[in-house]
């Protein structure tokens, strides 16, 4: 499905001058795509957030966090596919594998193989990408129901934990398909020790699903490159929320500088959001 041409726009205001530019393919085009290689990857994420920060509050159906549906939106999810489908390897969370085996997950794994985003997955093999990106799930718990139709899809899938796994639980995942990779000591994984270890495995494009302890455990360690943050121009409010970091605090606090920055003005009813993307700043304060 594609939109008509006034609504598949944005208007990109930095780099400026203030241009027109179309949704479909606008994080595909050369200069926002992530382009990792094994010997150099890439460490990216994509988050929608209100503009008082929340990027998910209490559903109070199911009493689990989850993105709020007034800020989720269809022209934000284009682009958080369009992310995964450059990528080599999706990272997600435990938490996100629990929530899928009891039915609260809020999608299934990207690239979501529907008519709209068909030309997603024919980009990847016009690329030489395999069909669909690899799946490494970080846990401590090791509470992690895998479903056999994820096991069975083709995608090589990874459970990334700590060195406190013992021998019995790595044969009882390898003996389902799954790989395991040690990346930190005891039951947490380390950021620069995941990103090595995808690495070996031959991922350049890593492609950050999860949430903000992850995503503290990768800045932390230096081990993060590009944030893509769309803000939905609306505020929320609620006790009960996430944000996009979680954990201790960053000491120093890390830099990031702006590379893009597109307004969505909500044409058609839709939410008015801001599509902002920033690299990771090299210069050492
Ligand atoms: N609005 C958005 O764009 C957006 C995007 C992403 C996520 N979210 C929301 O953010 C919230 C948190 O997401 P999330 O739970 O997927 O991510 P998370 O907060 O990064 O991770 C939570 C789980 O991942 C595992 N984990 C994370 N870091 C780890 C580490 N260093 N070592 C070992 N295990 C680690 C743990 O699994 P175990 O418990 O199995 O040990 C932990 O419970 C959710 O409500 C989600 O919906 C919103």
């Amino acid at each position: 499905m594609s939109l008509d041409d006034g609504q598949d726009q944005v208007l990109r205001l930095f780099p400026g001058p203030a241009t027109p530019a179309p949704l479909h393919g606008l994080y595909l085009e050369e200069s926002l795509r992530p382009r990792g290689t094994p010997e150099r990857p890439f460490v990216y994420a994509s988050f929608v957030a209100s503009l008082d920060g929340r990027i998910s509050l209490v559903d109070p159906a199911t009493n689990t966090h989850k993105p709020p549906p007034a800020i989720t939106n269809p022209r934000d999810w284009r682009l958080f596919q369009e992310l995964a489908a450059s990528a080599d390897v999706l990272v997600t969370s435990g938490r996100y594998m629990r929530d899928l085996d009891a039915g609260d997950a809020q999608a299934g794994l990207p690239v979501i193989e529907k008519p709209e985003f068909a030309d997603l997955l024919e980009w990847r093999r016009g690329q030489g990408l395999a069909p669909q990106p690899a799946v490494a799930m970080v846990t401590g718990t090791l509470d992690l129901p895998i479903p056999e139709a994820l096991l069975q899809s083709g995608r090589p899938i990874y459970v990334v934990t700590g060195d406190a796994i013992d021998r019995s639980q790595v044969e009882a995942l390898e003996s389902r398909g799954v790989r395991v990779l040690k990346a930190g000591s005891g039951k947490r994984v380390e950021g620069g020790a995941l990103v090595a270890a995808l690495a070996r495995e031959g991922f350049g494009n890593i492609d950050m699903i999860a949430g903000g302890e992850l995503l503290n455990s990768l800045i932390a360690d230096g081990a993060f490159d590009r944030l893509y943050l769309t803000r939905a121009c609306r505020i929320l409010g609620g006790r009960e929320f996430d944000t996009l970091l979680k954990g201790r605090p960053l000491e120093p606090p890390v830099d990031f500088e702006l590379l893009s920055l597109c307004y969505d003005a909500g044409e058609g009813g839709g939410v008015a959001q801001l599509f902002t993307v920033f690299d990771r700043s090299k210069s050492v304060t």
